[in-house]
């Protein structure tokens, strides 16, 4: 008898829930993929269209058994309980702000009944399981729980890898400095913040600033088997727009390199999306307008060419990068279902994503 089709249910329709509904039940066939389901927690009106939507492209819509009347009354018709879908699952993904709050609550007992089942969580959900960048730490995946870290982590930790890590090795970082603008709400939010916000420091990321810098830093040890020494400083504050985040780094590094050199490492990385448009405006704008994955960009960062800058005696590598947050960790929530699905051929499969990823932002 052939053998079922792995089954994916993804908990929370929010920001990164919903896109990632999207992806993996459009592309299921292709990856090999049975049934994605969905957990929806709250019977919302305004909410009905997103249900139907997700319905229409094959996920299977769950709800709590509770919520089932509340749901018929709004015309949509859950095709399993919360607690059904999270019995089938091979792999469930957490897209909820309460990752490690529904780890106790539901996935640690299901983990115990079934071994092989496979759980991520995504943001700053520390304690979860493995930090995890997709083509960062893969090698350092282990377990069933994973922890895809935040969009803001995958943009601070892309140049690094990119620029060091992957060439002369962390050793060769002398210090990093990274200052994050994060936009003050997603544009499905009705939240506004009219002015800029300061955040304040907190004593448990004293030394790497903000929370961003050090889940890079955890993200990074774990591609070394002794603690080593991660020199890198985050700062942020709160801008008012919805459309991205931005970052300006300053790397510097022991051994100098040439600013060709530096190109030529950012341009061999796919998941680094160059422009010459110089606000997040205008990215947002062309995504929106050309993005194959419902106006997402699926790249860990934008980079900003012209603002690339390496000093004349090549110790310092400066640039600024727009972060595109409800799409940059997404493929790292695929990579990581796919990974705890077979590790032997998640690889091969994530080819199937490359369709969705930018060149250029023009
Ligand atoms: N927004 C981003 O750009 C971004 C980027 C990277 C990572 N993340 C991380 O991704 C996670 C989700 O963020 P988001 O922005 O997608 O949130 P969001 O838009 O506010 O959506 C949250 C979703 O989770 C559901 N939910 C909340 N608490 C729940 C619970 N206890 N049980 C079941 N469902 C629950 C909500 O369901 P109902 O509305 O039906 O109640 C909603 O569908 C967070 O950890 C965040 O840090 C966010």
């Amino acid at each position: 008898m052939a053998r079922k089709k792995p089954r994916v249910h993804i908990v929370g329709t929010g920001t990164i829930g919903e896109p990632l509904v999207y992806l993996l039940t459009e592309q299921r066939k292709e990856i090999g993929l049975g049934e994605v389901s969905f957990y929806k927690r709250t019977p919302l009106v305004e909410e009905v269209g997103k249900v139907k939507r997700m319905v229409e492209v094959g996920a299977v819509f769950s709800a709590g058994e509770d919520k089932f009347p509340q749901f018929k009354e709004l015309g949509l018709h859950p095709m399993l309980t919360h607690q059904q879908a999270l019995e089938r699952a091979d792999v469930i993904i957490d897209c909820t702000p309460e990752g490690n709050k529904l780890k106790e609550k539901y996935y640690l007992a299901l983990s115990q009944k079934y071994p092989k089942k496979g759980f991520i969580a995504q943001g700053s959900e520390e304690g979860f399981g493995v930090p995890y960048v997709w083509t960062v730490n893969d090698k350092c995946l282990f377990g069933r729980f994973i922890q895809v870290v935040s969009c803001n982590t995958h943009q601070l930790v892309c140049p690094i890898n990119t620029l060091i890590i992957k060439h002369e090795g962390i050793e060769n970082l002398k210090n990093g400095k990274f200052f994050i603008a994060r936009r003050g709400s997603d544009i499905s939010e009705d939240k506004v913040n009219p002015g800029v916000e300061a955040e304040a420091a907190k004593e448990k990321y004293r030394q790497y600033g903000t929370h961003q810098a050090y889940d890079a830093a955890r993200v990074i040890q774990t591609l070394y088997s002794r603690p080593i020494s991660i020199p890198i400083h985050s700062q942020i504050i709160k801008v008012p727009t919805q459309y991205m985040h931005t970052m300006l780094f300053d790397i510097e590094i022991k051994s100098p390199i040439h600013y060709k050199e530096a190109l030529a490492r950012l341009e061999a990385n796919p998941l680094i999306v160059f422009t010459n448009l110089k606000s997040t405006n205008r990215v947002f704008d062309r995504a929106r307008n050309t993005s194959k994955a419902r106006g997402r960009i699926l790249n860990q960062t934008v980079f900003y060419k012209p603002s690339l800058d390496v000093s004349e005696d090549g110790t310092h590598i400066r640039g600024t990068c727009f972060t595109p947050q409800d799409g940059n960790a997404l493929l790292s929530s695929v990579a990581a279902t796919l990974w705890l699905l077979d590790p032997a051929t998640y690889k091969e499969k994530m080819k199937v994503f490359d369709k969705f990823l930018f060149t250029e932002v023009v």
